[in-house]
């Protein structure tokens, strides 16, 4: 069956008390929600993911990364690997979010290994795609989609693949305040979900989630997310904030 899912991208913000706060603020008002679909994921910096797990443990919060290392273990300084991110407990991870690519020079080839070595290690990708200002004014778009897509993910079996959630974040839109319409969001999802299935078949198709990011807020959650093809968010900004986020996880 085919998920809905809020997730929060923290980013790089919030001290260890903000952090623990936000996550109390987020389980009082999870309270008296017994739903598990839509989830909710939060996606915060390294040195929380623990905290995040341990407080969310009882909870319906799921927890993500937001990076992990191509490779498996050794000598590799600064790094953190999937199998450290598995022996936490963590669901998800973020790859190839747009800040990556372009602030790391994150290639395509090595997305493909960053999914393949979460794969392995049981946590799911969020994986995100999505085309600069430029490319959508030359009616490039679909293509750079379509790219991304293909050489990061289409190598992976149909088991394989039914693991991945992908998360389309048109670069523009992101942390701008100018979010896509809920029509440009859904010609761009139901793109991806024909891809999918000319690759892996209709079933595969309907199963997979796709996420919207960039600029998603309280004031429009509900209307990108009644689009057919949108089954949910990647949420900056307003993940920060308890109360945003959660309305945003209501918007269904
Ligand atoms: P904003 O919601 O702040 O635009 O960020 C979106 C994003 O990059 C989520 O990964």
């Amino acid at each position: 069956m085919r998920k809905k899912i809020v997730a929060g991208n923290w980013k790089m913000n919030k001290s260890f008390q903000e952090a623990e706060e936000l996550i109390e603020d987020l389980l009082d008002l999870m309270e008296d929600n017994a739903l598990e679909n839509p989830e909710m994921v939060i996606c915060t910096p390294f040195p929380y993911l623990e905290l995040a797990t341990d407080m969310t443990d009882e909870s319906l919060i799921s927890v993500g990364a937001q990076n992990v290392s191509e490779h498996e273990s050794g000598a590799y300084t600064g790094e953190v690997s999937a199998s450290m991110l598995n022996s936490i407990g963590l669901n998800y991870c973020i790859v190839g979010h747009s800040e990556r690519r372009k602030y790391f020079n994150e290639s395509s080839q090595l997305l493909k290994e960053k999914v393949d070595v979460l794969l392995n290690h049981n946590i799911q990708p969020i994986f995100c795609c999505g085309e600069l200002i430029e490319e959508r004014e030359k009616e490039i778009h679909f293509d750079i989609v379509k790219t991304q897509i293909t050489e990061s993910l289409f190598h992976l079996n149909k088991e394989a693949f039914e693991n991945v959630v992908i998360a389309y974040e048109p670069v523009w839109a992101i942390g701008t305040g100018v979010t896509a319409t809920a029509g440009q969001a859904q010609e761009m999802h139901a793109f991806i979900r024909n891809l999918i299935k000319e690759q892996y078949g209709e079933e595969t198709a309907n199963n997979i989630s796709i996420l919207y990011g960039g600029s998603c807020n309280a004031k429009n959650a509900r209307e990108l997310f009644a689009n057919p093809d949108v089954d949910g968010g990647l949420i900056g900004g307003a993940s920060l904030k308890a109360d945003d986020f959660y309305h945003i996880y209501k918007s269904f």
